[in-house]
């Protein structure tokens, strides 16, 4: 009698670790589906780019395939203490020092990342292309938050559809080797 209730007891358990399991399961699968990024602290692009170009943070679109992401050089070439006045914004400002201190670099989530058999290049688009960031980036420069996803989704459609447009070569090994 004992052991059938504890038979009993253990099935229900075992069930509702199944049950909670699919759950947590379902939920990571829609999180990853759902691609929303959470980067490590605030940021607002709007409020930096009244007196910074791009390139303070993103240095190497001119030189390179890459756009590159900041690093915390970058920002704590200006930041020195405390560049705000809100008490919001300084306490904020303050989590820099922390990692200044720490030598600890900001891991930002990337949006835009195309896979790895395709090629693409920042320079050969906006130093050779005089294309401008936001054409392919949106407004991002009139972001108060990080944005949680790309503003512009990149599909070899779109990319083939702009070389179609301006007769550039959409032969499959320029973009693919
Ligand atoms: C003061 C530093 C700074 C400046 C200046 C700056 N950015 Fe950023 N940028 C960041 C940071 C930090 C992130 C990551 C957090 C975010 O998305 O807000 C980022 C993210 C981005 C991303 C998303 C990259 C990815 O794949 O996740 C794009 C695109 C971008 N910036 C474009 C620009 C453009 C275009 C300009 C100039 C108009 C610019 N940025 C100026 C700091 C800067
Ligand atoms: C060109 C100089 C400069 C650079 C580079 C710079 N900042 Fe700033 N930052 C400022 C100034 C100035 C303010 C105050 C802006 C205001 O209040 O109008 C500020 C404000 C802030 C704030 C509070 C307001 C907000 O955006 O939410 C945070 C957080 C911040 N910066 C983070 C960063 C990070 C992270 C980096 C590096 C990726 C960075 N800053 C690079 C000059 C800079
Ligand atoms: C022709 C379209 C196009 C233009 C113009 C463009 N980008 Fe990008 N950007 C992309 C694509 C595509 C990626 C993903 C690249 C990859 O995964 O290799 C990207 C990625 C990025 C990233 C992520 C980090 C990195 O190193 O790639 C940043 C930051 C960025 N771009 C900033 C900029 C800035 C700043 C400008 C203007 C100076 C700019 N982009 C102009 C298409 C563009
Ligand atoms: C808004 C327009 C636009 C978009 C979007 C665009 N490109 Fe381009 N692309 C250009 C232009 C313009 C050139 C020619 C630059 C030059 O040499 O003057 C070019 C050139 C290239 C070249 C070199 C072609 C050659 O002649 O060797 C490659 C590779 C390339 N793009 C890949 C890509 C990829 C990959 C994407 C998508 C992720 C993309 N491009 C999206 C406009 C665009
Ligand atoms: C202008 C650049 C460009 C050209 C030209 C191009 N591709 Fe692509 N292709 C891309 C990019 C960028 C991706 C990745 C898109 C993404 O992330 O969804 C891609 C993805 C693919 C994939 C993978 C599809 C997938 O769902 O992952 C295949 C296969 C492919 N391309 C084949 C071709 C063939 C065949 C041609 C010639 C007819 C061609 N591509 C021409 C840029 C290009």
């Amino acid at each position: 009698m004992v052991a059938r209730v504890r038979n009993l007891f253990s099935k229900k358990v075992g069930l509702g670790m199944g049950a909670i399991i699919v759950l947590v399961a379902g939920i990571a699968l829609f999180i990853s589906r759902s691609g929303d990024a959470t980067q490590p602290m605030r940021f607002s692009h709007k409020a930096h780019l009244k007196d910074a170009k791009c390139k303070a943070c993103h240095a190497d679109y001119e030189k390179q395939a890459a756009a590159g992401m900041p690093r915390l050089e970058h920002c704590v070439d200006c930041h020195d203490g405390t560049q705000s006045k809100g008490a919001e914004d300084v306490k904020e400002e303050e989590k820099l020092a922390h990692y200044a201190e720490k030598q600890e670099e900001i891991r930002w989530v990337r949006l835009y990342r195309i896979p790895d058999h395709s090629l693409f290049s920042h320079r050969l688009h906006v130093v050779r292309g005089r294309l401008e960031c936001k054409t392919c980036h949106g407004p991002i420069e009139a972001s108060e938050t990080a944005p949680r996803r790309p503003v512009q989704a990149i599909s070899m459609d779109w990319c083939m559809s702009c070389h179609k447009e301006r007769h550039v070569t959409n032969d499959c090994n320029t973009c693919h080797r």
